[in-house]
């Protein structure tokens, strides 16, 4: 007889039959001529249930060999049990050891401190807040590449070693590139302008790397970024859109995900808020007025601090956007409002309960001359920029993007401590291994 292999999540297609699960065992307890096996195959757990006087001696042994993590094949009757964690059981006819620990599973239910689980991190990943948030990052990142899929956006793909700085020269990952140096790009937008002009709106997903020297609880040096750029978009339209897309992820992550937020203990009321959408826009001009107000003593014209970052998200619902922050701060493409050139055209979105900034954008500068003249201003050599400027030689006009950190939002809509968290193997300040 043969029987079915079941994903875990599937179970619930099988009731009454005897399926088999590959998986490996999560946790044992034993009473007397009764096992449960807590078995995990990736998409869910399970309990299975030995029974002595019902299974053969062999299955019987290979139950009592199993140890935590131990790879197995365990065949048994799907039967719905609503108190049964995810509604299922099953009740064992066969078990098949594949592999038996070589020693003992470095990773027990008890405490353990983050550097050490940090250096077992390939094997952390298996635990169950790990395997919630990681479930919950490729819904976020499925959604994503619906949302531009819906929207006709055209996926570009953008280079990883670049010649030229993006987002300042302070943080870029130097590396050697034949005779000449290359750079681990920063962000892919310098492309996906050029990738506008060909297609209208398109947008890139990838790896982008900052050598940045702060050790915050929000910095990655390798993070992941999905951004767009649209033509003849100027900022009112991005900024609506930023929204609109915002609102289509979390709304997938809280239908998909459910079972992953209960796992992380997620409040998920501030979640149900944003997906009504309406986030708040406000100038810089304002935030610094809440800033001050709060007792912080920040001047109009610098930027915001962490601490800065998080008064303000404290004193929303939803996620918001910062308008108009000063030309002076924010990077050399940025379009300066004309009205009032010491703003630029910019918006961040930052996401309430004090997770900050997820998301930069901006108008981008169209104007050959200006353009030229800020290179000038920053130091930017034609050599280096010359392609980037023909995109305002040869058909310029209004465009705009945005870029969004993958991890910055994952850490967001779980809730969640620390951004080391939400990237399978984080690169951080002091740590590159695993
Ligand atoms: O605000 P940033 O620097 O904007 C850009 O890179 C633009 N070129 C994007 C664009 O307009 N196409 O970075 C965008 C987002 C930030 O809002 C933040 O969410 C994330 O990238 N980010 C980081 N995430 C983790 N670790 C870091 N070190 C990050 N730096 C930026
Ligand atoms: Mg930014």
């Amino acid at each position: 007889m043969t029987r079915p292999v079941a994903r875990i999540s599937h179970l619930k297609d099988f009731v009454g039959q005897e399926v088999t699960v590959q998986g490996w065992l999560y946790n044992k307890r034993s009473k007397g001529k009764l096992q449960f096996l807590q078995i995990r195959d990736g998409s869910g757990t399970v309990q299975a249930v030995v029974v002595k006087s019902e299974v053969s001696e062999e299955t019987w042994e290979a139950a009592d060999r199993l140890s935590q993590e131990a790879s197995c094949l365990v065949s048994g009757v799907v039967r719905a049990d609503e108190r049964a964690q995810g509604g299922y059981e099953l009740t064992a006819t066969a078990v098949v050891v594949v592999q038996v620990p070589l020693s003992e599973y470095p990773i027990s239910p008890k405490e353990h401190g983050v550097d050490f689980l940090m250096n077992h991190r390939h094997l952390w990943i298996r635990s169950r807040r790990q395997h919630a948030i990681l479930r919950i990052r490729s819904t976020i990142e499925a959604a994503m590449h619906g949302f531009f899929e819906q929207r006709e956006f055209v996926r570009f793909d953008t280079p990883i070693l670049t010649p030229a700085a993006c987002e300042g020269t302070t943080t870029l990952f130097e590396t050697d590139y034949f005779d000449d140096k290359a750079y681990l790009a920063q962000s892919g937008q310098l492309y996906l302008e050029a990738g506008a002009m060909a297609f209208g709106n398109v947008y890139c997903f990838g790896p982008t790397f900052r050598a940045e020297k702060s050790k915050t609880r929000r910095h990655l040096m390798e993070f992941w970024m999905v951004e767009a750029e649209m033509a003849y978009v100027e900022l009112a339209d991005s900024i609506q859109l930023q929204e609109d897309f915002v609102v289509h992820v979390v709304k997938q992550v809280l239908a998909k995900n459910a079972a992953d937020l209960a796992v992380l203990e997620r409040d998920t009321s501030k979640l149900e808020a944003t997906i009504r959408g309406g986030f708040p826009r406000i100038t810089y001009d304002e935030a610094v007025e809440r800033l001050r107000k709060a007792g912080s003593d920040i001047q109009w014209g610098e930027d915001f601090g962490n601490d800065d970052e998080d008064i303000l998200a404290n004193q929303f619902e939803t996620p918001f956007f910062v308008t108009h922050y000063p030309t002076a701060i924010k990077a050399f493409y940025m379009q300066p409002d004309p009205n009032r050139p010491e703003v630029a055209l910019c918006a961040d979105m930052l996401a309430p309960e004090g997770y900050g900034e997820i998301i930069g954008g901006s108008q981008r500068i169209a104007d050959y001359d200006l353009f030229t003249q800020r290179m000038r201003e920053h130091d930017l050599s034609e050599e280096a920029y010359g392609w980037y400027l023909d995109l305002r030689r040869y058909g310029s006009v209004p465009h705009s993007g945005f870029g969004l950190g993958i991890e910055r939002t994952i850490r967001w809509v779980c809730g969640l401590e620390h951004i080391r968290e939400c990237i399978p193997f984080p690169r951080l300040l002091t740590r590159i291994y695993p």
